[in-house]
C-alpha cells in the first residue's frame, strides 16, 4: 500500500493575521548591518502574516499562503491586524533609563542663554542627577527604571540598551547596574546593560581625573565583571571630560576583563572618537556629530556601528548634526537611539526620533525604521535574534494604528502604537 504524503504542518502557538502592510527586513540575502541602498530593503509583504510558536516566529508570508504554510488550531491565539501596518519590534540600542529626578530647571537655564556644557561645569548637567542618584535607595531607581520602560513600552520598544554612569563610586555604579539587571529580569522590556562609570568625572577627583580613571579600571570593572552586570563597557571620551588617553587606558582594561565596548564620541568636539573606536573594534560609537572623515573610512574599516542620535542635537539646538548620508553610502550601516536622559535627551519615543532623524539627518523613512530595527539590534550585537521577522528571531512585534511605515515618522510626537507582541505574546494594547 503507497503511504499519504502528508508532511505534517508546523503548528503556530500564536499568529499574526492580515497584516496590511507587513515591514519584514527579511531577507537571507541580507544578513548583517545594512547600509547603503539595503537599509531600505524592507522585506515588505502586503496582506501578510507573522506565525509564532513558543516565542519565536517560525512562518512569515502572505495570508493567501498561510493556510498551506502553518497549523492553526484551538490553542493558535490569532491576533487580528485588521489591515493595519505590523513591524518588529523597536530597539533603543542607547539609553540612560535608572537615573533619580529632572532637569528640568536646566532647561529653562538654557533658554536663557546657558550653554549645556557651561552649566555642566558651574556643577549642574550629570553631576546634579549624580547627586540625586546617589540619595536613592536601590528600591526607587528601580522604581524610576520601570517607569521609563513602561513609557518605552507604549512608544513600541521591545528591547532597549541601558547604561550606568550617573554613580561614579563603585557602590552606586553597582547599584544602577543592579537595578538595570532586575528590570531585564521582571519587566517586559529585554534590558542589555552596559557600564558607564566613566560618564563623567566626579567632583572629589576633579582635581586628579586619572585618580578615578584608576578607580574605574582597579575597582569598578572587576566588580561589574565578577558580578556579570554588565556585557559593554562605554566611556564619554569629550573634551573637559575623558581624554583619549584616558578612554584608551579603560578601553584596555575592559577588553582584558572580556567586555565588549561602546564609546560616546565626538559629541561637541572631534576628538578623535570615531578613531578609537576603529582601534578598538568597538561594536559601536555614538553621537559622532563632529566625526572627520577619517574617523568615517577608520570605523567602515573595523566594522564599528555608527548610533547617531538626533534627540540631543534637537534637546540641545546644536548646529552639527552627524553627517549621516555620507555615512550611509559610504557604507555605514547607520543605528539611531533615543539616548533618554535627564539632561540632554529627555525623550522615550523612538517613532519621534526617527522623525527628527528625517529631518535632522535627512534619512528616508525607510532608513530610519532600518535603523532602529534591524541596524539597532547590530549595534547591541543582538541582530541573530531580534530586529527583523524571519524565522528563527523572537516573535517581537509591533501594530500600528497606520497603514503605511512612513506615517510612523510622519505623525510626528502621534504615539501610534496598537498593540505591542513580545515573544508571541500581547503585552500592550492601546
Ligand atoms: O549620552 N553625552 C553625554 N552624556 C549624556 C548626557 C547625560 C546627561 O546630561 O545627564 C548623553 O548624551
Ligand atoms: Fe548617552
Amino acid at each position: 500500500m503507497q503511504k499519504a504524503n502528508l508532511k505534517s504542518l508546523p503548528a503556530a502557538t500564536s499568529v499574526v493575521i492580515n497584516a496590511g502592510q507587513l515591514v519584514t527586513f527579511n531577507n537571507p540575502k541580507l544578513l548583517g548591518p545594512r547600509s547603503g541602498v539595503s537599509m531600505s530593503d524592507l522585506g515588505l509583504i502586503n496582506k501578510g502574516y507573522v506565525a509564532i510558536a513558543n516565542g519565536r516566529i517560525i512562518g512569515v508570508g502572505s495570508m493567501g499562503k498561510l493556510k498551506k504554510s502553518i497549523t492553526i488550531n484551538r490553542r493558535t491565539t490569532v491576533y487580528d491586524a485588521c489591515g493595519k501596518l505590523v513591524t518588529p519590534g523597536l530597539i533603543d540600542c542607547h539609553s540612560h533609563p535608572v537615573f533619580a529626578g529632572n532637569r528640568a530647571n536646566e532647561f529653562e537655564m538654557r533658554l536663557q542663554g546657558k550653554s549645556y556644557m557651561e552649566i555642566a561645569q558651574a556643577g549642574g548637567g550629570i553631576k546634579s542627577t549624580v547627586n540625586a542618584v546617589r540619595k536613592s535607595s536601590p528600591q526607587k531607581l528601580y522604581e524610576n527604571g520601570e517607569k521609563v520602560l513602561n513609557e518605552m513600552l507604549r512608544c513600541g520598544t521591545t528591547t532597549v540598551e541601558g547604561k550606568s554612569g550617573y554613580g561614579l563610586t563603585v557602590k552606586d555604579e553597582l547599584k544602577i547596574l543592579r537595578a538595570l539587571k532586575k528590570l531585564n529580569e521582571k519587566h517586559t522590556v529585554d534590558v542589555v546593560s552596559t557600564f558607564l562609570g566613566a560618564h563623567e568625572i566626579p567632583q572629589e577627583y576633579k582635581s586628579n581625573p586619572d585618580r578615578y580613571v584608576a578607580l574605574v579600571c582597579d575597582e569598578m570593572i572587576p566588580a561589574v565583571v565578577k558580578e556579570k552586570l554588565a556585557e559593554f563597557c562605554d566611556v564619554f571620551c569629550e573634551e573637559g571630560v575623558f581624554t583619549p588617553r584616558q578612554t584608551r587606558i579603560i578601553f584596555q582594561t575592559a577588553q582584558a576583563f572580556g567586555m565588549k565596548l561602546k564609546l560616546h564620541g565626538d559629541q561637541f568636539h572631534s576628538t578623535g572618537g570615531a578613531e578609537l573606536a576603529a582601534e578598538f573594534r568597538a561594536v559601536s560609537a555614538d553621537h559622532l556629530d563632529m566625526i572627520s572623515d577619517e574617523g568615517i573610512h577608520l570605523m567602515h574599516k573595523a566594522g564599528v556601528i555608527p548610533v547617531l542620535i538626533p534627540g540631543s542635537i534637537f534637546w540641545l539646538g546644536m548646529e552639527e548634526a552627524a553627517p549621516a548620508r555620507k555615512m550611509i553610502e559610504y557604507g555605514l550601516p547607520v543605528a539611531i537611539a533615543t539616548d533618554l536622559n535627564p539632561g540632554s535627551s529627555p525623550v522615550h519615543s523612538l517613532p519621534l526620533v526617527m522623525s527628527l532623524a528625517c529631518i535632522e539627518f535627512k534619512l528616508t523613512p525607510a532608513e530610519a525604521l532600518c535603523a532602529v530595527t534591524h541596524n539597532a539590534a547590530y549595534a547591541i550585537e543582538r541582530g541573530d535574534k531580534i530586529g527583523s521577522l524571519a524565522p528563527g528571531k523572537l516573535a517581537d512585534i509591533v501594530i500600528w494604528n497606520a497603514e503605511d511605515y512612513r506615517e510612523i515618522p510622519y505623525w510626528f510626537g502621534k504615539n501610534l502604537v496598537c498593540s505591542v507582541i513580545k515573544k508571541g505574546h500581547e503585552v500592550y494594547k492601546n
